[in-house]
């Protein structure tokens, strides 16, 4: 197994956890439509590649990433598209009479996708609909596979409106619970909280009927046993010891973590020319792994975005003093939300700083700390001086 830090794993470089994928089989075989819950970097996609790349019999995937997706429209434009040119519709139907029989708007499937012959307000969600109605599957399922559908939904929610944003969902709940489109069902992922955008806007009930699935940090060992396989491709060494210290100060055991330590410690050991590692040489590619100002960018980006201004500055301060401190105080928590005039939203703001991985409060209900010295150390470095 390689070093990877970065984009998804794949093939013999994915850690297999094999009691979540068990788990995950298990209700893709019970019938029902998950939602893939976890911060980012925890694993989501890599995890939608395995089950494409290891299906069961009968089962096919597609898998879409809608992150960038603004409307509506343009989502079941994209779906559409990946359905109609995916290597299973081609593989049940043999040729393109199907298409060109239910879709007579689709002018061309080429290597580079799908070309539509439609004017501008066509409605691609009927088309879609359509479609997945007319698929006749007879014994094999199809899970279509949508990464980073909740962002997806908090930007038609921004850049449009709650009452957009609530449509989308809706219709995505349609087709989801349409008696007539069988064998089709849908696995999300976001690494933003769905159920915290759609408590905001009133619309719990329309994602009732997925499950959710939160992806854990991995357990000790677990985590002991991806860098033993890490280890089997690189020059040095680590003793039990060793790892034990690492995995005591990653402390919030994701794969990511693990993986940038590792890649550190390479580049290290390469730099001194040695091949066994002390503490000391730990702690030094602990601080090298923050070097790269761009590699949490995303995740004050994401603050910066999704929050109004006065709730930005109240989440920046937040972590900025627990950066610090390393440790919060619910009260101060308080004070800090008076200051910034967000005293009737800040218990939800702290919710989603909980949900998308920042900050947690499981060893005292009252005190909150970064869920990653590592991030917390970033923030420091680069947010707050
Ligand atoms: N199963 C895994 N095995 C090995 N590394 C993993 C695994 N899952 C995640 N990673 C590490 O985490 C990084 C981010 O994974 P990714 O699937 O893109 O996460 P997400 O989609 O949740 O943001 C990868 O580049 C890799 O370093
Ligand atoms: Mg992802």
């Amino acid at each position: 197994m390689k070093i990877r830090t970065g984009n998804p794993v794949r093939g013999e470089n994915f850690f297999v956890r094999k009691h979540l994928i068990d788990k995950i089989w298990e209700r893709i075989e019970s019938g029902y439509n998950l939602l893939l819950v976890a911060p980012r970097r925890v694993g989501k996609t890599s995890l939608m590649f395995y089950l494409m790349d290891n299906p069961k019999e009968n089962y096919y995937f597609i898998f879409i990433n809608v992150e960038s997706v603004t409307t509506e429209n343009e989502f079941y434009r994209r779906l559409l598209s990946n359905l109609v040119s995916s290597e299973f519709v081609k593989f049940i139907y043999k040729s393109e009479n199907f298409i060109k029989e239910h879709l007579p708007i689709i002018k061309k499937i080429g290597p580079d996708g799908v070309t539509f012959d439609t004017k501008d307000n066509y409605n691609f969600h009927e088309a879609y609909e359509t479609i997945l109605k007319r698929l006749n599957l007879k014994d094999k399922k199809l899970i279509i596979l949508l990464d980073e559908f909740s962002e997806a939904t908090e930007s038609i929610r921004i850049d449009y409106s709650d009452r957009d944003a609530i449509h989308f969902l809706h219709t995505n709940r349609e087709i989801r619970l349409s008696n007539k489109i069988n064998n089709v069902q849908f696995i999300y992922s976001g690494s933003i909280g769905l159920e915290n955008i759609v408590k905001k806007i009133n619309a719990t009930h329309i994602i009732d009927d997925i499950i959710p699935l939160k992806i854990e940090p991995l357990r000790k060992e677990e985590a002991f046993e991806l860098i033993s396989l890490l280890l089997e491709t690189v020059n040095f060494n680590l003793s039990v010891s060793s790892i034990n210290y690492i995995l005591e100060k990653i402390k919030w055991l994701i794969p990511f973590y693990i993986q940038l330590i590792l890649q550190s410690l390479k580049d290290l050991s390469k730099e001194k020319n040695k091949n066994t590692i002390d503490e000391k040489m730990i702690d030094e590619a602990f601080s090298e792994s923050i070097e790269n100002k761009n590699q949490f960018e995303l995740w004050h980006t994401r603050l910066r975005k999704s929050l109004k201004k006065n709730e930005y500055n109240f989440a920046k301060e937040l972590l900025n003093l627990i950066s610090e401190k390393e440790t919060i105080e619910s009260n101060e928590i308080r004070d800090i939300a008076v200051k910034n005039e967000v005293k009737e939203e800040y218990n939800d703001i702290v919710g989603s700083l909980v949900y998308d991985g920042y900050i947690n409060n499981n060893n005292e209900i009252k005190t909150y700390s970064f869920n990653s010295p590592i991030l917390r150390m970033w923030w420091w470095k680069y947010v707050a001086n």
